[in-house]
């Protein structure tokens, strides 16, 4: 039984200021959700608490499989993921950097070589391998982070303006590697964007995010 969450009246400020407000919302299929919102309106801070990195102030994020709530410990947080706009790249090759959630979770051998390579063909990076991932392009590197992400198979996958500062042609890239992703199915996907059109190109559900609180569209 896939895994769901449920964010119920969640709130947040920062030295004082209002972030999130009141807060509250369901993710439940395998679908992609797409959060929308002016810079500071504080999407970046909804996802982190939703993945587990920051707490609120009040309410509650729970995760949920079949009828049970999960407690929040190293075992879900190693089937959630979350994508930062960008990524901390090591000083290594990109087959490396791919392999990392691997090698924390002791996944090794021929296992781990497989993964990382049907990962890097996914966002078209499986030619550069071998090469230092510092020297790869803002775009490209943003697909290493979504393939660092996937070679761990989330079941719920949070991805943070996946295209802000990239250009025209990886932006492509990179809602077409969304959209496969989702014509996989079986996780949950859910991505932070100021561009309504994109928005609309890649979810099910879009969400607004206005005054701290959010609102379905
Ligand atoms: N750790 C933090 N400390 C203080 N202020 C923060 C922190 N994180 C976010 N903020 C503030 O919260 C507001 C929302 O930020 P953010 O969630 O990053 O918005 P968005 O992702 O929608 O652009 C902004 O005013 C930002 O400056
Ligand atoms: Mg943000």
């Amino acid at each position: 039984m896939g895994l769901r969450l449920d964010v119920l009246n969640i709130s947040k400020s920062y030295d004082g200021k209002p972030v999130l407000r009141d807060c509250s919302l369901s993710f439940d299929k395998a679908d992609v959700y797409a959060l929308m919102g002016q810079n500071g309106t504080g999407k970046s801070t909804f996802l982190r608490i939703c993945a587990l990195l920051e707490n609120p102030d009040n309410g509650e994020v729970n995760y949920f499989s079949g009828s049970g709530i999960i407690s929040k410990d190293i075992e879900l947080r190693r089937r959630i993921t979350l994508v930062l706009p960008k990524i901390g790249i090591f000083n290594t090759t990109v087959f490396q950097n791919a392999a990392y959630g691997l090698k924390i979770r002791g996944i090794k051998g021929n296992e781990m070589e497989n993964r990382v390579e049907k990962a890097l063909d996914f966002v078209g990076l499986i030619h550069k391998k071998d090469q230092n991932a510092l020297t790869l392009s803002s775009g490209e590197a943003q697909r290493l982070g979504i393939a660092r992400a996937i070679v761990i198979e989330p079941e719920i996958l949070f991805l943070d303006e996946p295209t802000a500062s990239v250009d025209e042609e990886n932006t492509r890239i990179i809602e077409n590697i969304i959209l496969s992703m989702k014509e996989e199915g079986g996780s949950i996907i859910i991505i932070t964007t100021h561009d309504r059109s994109q928005a609309e190109r890649l979810a099910d559900t879009l969400l607004i995010m206005r005054g701290g609180t959010i609102i379905r569209s």
